[in-house]
């Protein structure tokens, strides 16, 4: 089965796993100290915490910036629910705002709109599947405005704006990350949270491990809790990976640079679809390749195709069905679907096509006869 994305596992990530399996420490270890100061080599931030996945660092990203009742947090309705869902689960209101047309990315101009009229205290925008929002708009709406900007970069891990990789929190307060297989690099499950605020992350580490604080030389036995916490550590069998599989983030972007190029030149005559593009100054690292097909203009609906490409071994997705459409987000908080038009019509037409490193010639040559099928 060809899935719409996998991870690439080789010899010296094998290997890396298996010397920390043979060490003393399974978690709590040094490496995942290591992995976090090999992130900020990377990233170019000051501060990091590494923890269970991507959801839990968003969760504990906006408890850490106490966010309460009646606090609203926009982010674009194109994403994981994770990035709304963080919102909900610290009590405060998710704001909506609809997305660009053509880049698939939160619009600035209707944030702006948005900002004009409400008090927004943080804004949750997404790389979305590796392409850089307008990170310029974003940061100066910022300043204007006075809110907190993060950057859920779990899709953009190795993209590029204005020539630089570590653009993400040069204009982010805040960036957060997963590894999940699917991700440009994996740890099988694993989330960072980046930024230059010390206090923030401190805190993060500490919710990170249950609160607990404890550190009498005389009292070894003794901890305290002045908040609570979770359980969201990483293990270092997971961090191992994660160092091994961080040295070849380059080298997978360019891969699945070199899958979405081969896809373009074969699609790109064919009116039916919409391929994904690449504002100038950016640089995608395609961790989707989003196309969009014009079901009303083919012989196909978007269940057919998925139907007919899974008798061929080829798995889709949709990435993704708009977060205000989700019943709860329906129920609990009042939704202006005009203001969402964007997203709407996005999601009607888009599929999510297979792209990772290591697919096969004869595998992509598979997606696009099918693909050429559905006319
Ligand atoms: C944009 C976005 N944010 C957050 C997450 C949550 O990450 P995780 O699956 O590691 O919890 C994902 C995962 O798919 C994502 O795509």
């Amino acid at each position: 089965m060809i899935n719409y994305g996998r991870q690439l596992i080789e010899n010296d990530d094998i290997k890396a796993v298996i010397k920390t399996l043979k060490s003393d420490f399974l978690t709590q270890g040094s490496k995942v100290s290591e992995f976090e100061k090999k992130i900020n080599q990377k990233f170019g931030g000051k501060y990091c915490c590494v923890l269970s996945n991507g959801t839990s660092s968003l969760h504990l990203l906006g408890k850490a910036l106490g966010w309460k009742k009646n606090d609203l947090i926009a982010t674009t309705p194109i994403s994981f629910i994770a990035s709304s869902n963080c919102i909900v689960n610290n009590n405060a209101t998710p704001e909506f705002i609809d997305i660009d047309n053509k880049t698939y990315l939160i619009d600035p101009n209707k944030l702006e709109h948005k900002l004009k009229k409400k008090k927004i205290k943080a804004v949750i925008a997404v790389d979305y599947a590796g392409h850089p929002c307008d990170w310029k708009s974003l940061s100066y709406l910022s300043k204007k405005y006075d809110f907190i900007l993060i950057n859920d970069a779990c899709h953009s891990m190795g993209s590029e704006y204005f020539s630089n990789k570590k653009y993400a929190i040069k204009y982010a307060h805040f960036v957060t990350q997963s590894f999940h297989p699917v991700k440009a690099i994996t740890t099988g499950e694993g989330g960072s949270v980046i930024s230059n605020d010390k206090k923030i992350i401190d805190k993060i580490k500490l919710m990170r491990s249950h609160s607990m604080i404890g550190n009498s030389k005389k009292l070894p036995w003794l901890y305290n809790i002045q908040t609570t916490g979770q359980n969201y550590r990483i293990t270092d069998i997971q961090c191992a990976l994660g160092i091994s599989q961080l040295k070849k983030l380059d080298r997978f972007i360019n891969e699945r640079r070199k899958i979405a190029k081969f896809y373009i030149d074969k699609l790109k005559d064919y009116e039916m679809f919409t391929l994904p593009t690449e504002k100038e100054n950016c640089k995608h690292s395609f961790h989707l390749f989003p196309l969009l097909i014009e079901f009303n203009k083919v012989k196909n609906n978007r269940q057919q195709v998925f139907k007919r490409f899974l008798k061929k071994g080829i798995k889709l997705q949709v990435h993704y069905i708009p977060i205000h459409l989700q019943p709860y987000y329906k129920k609990n908080f009042k939704i202006n679907k005009k203001e969402l038009e964007n997203a709407e019509e996005f999601y009607k037409k888009e599929i999510s096509i297979p792209i990772f490193p290591g697919i096969k010639k004869i595998q992509l040559f598979k997606v696009i006869n099918e693909l050429k099928h559905i006319y």
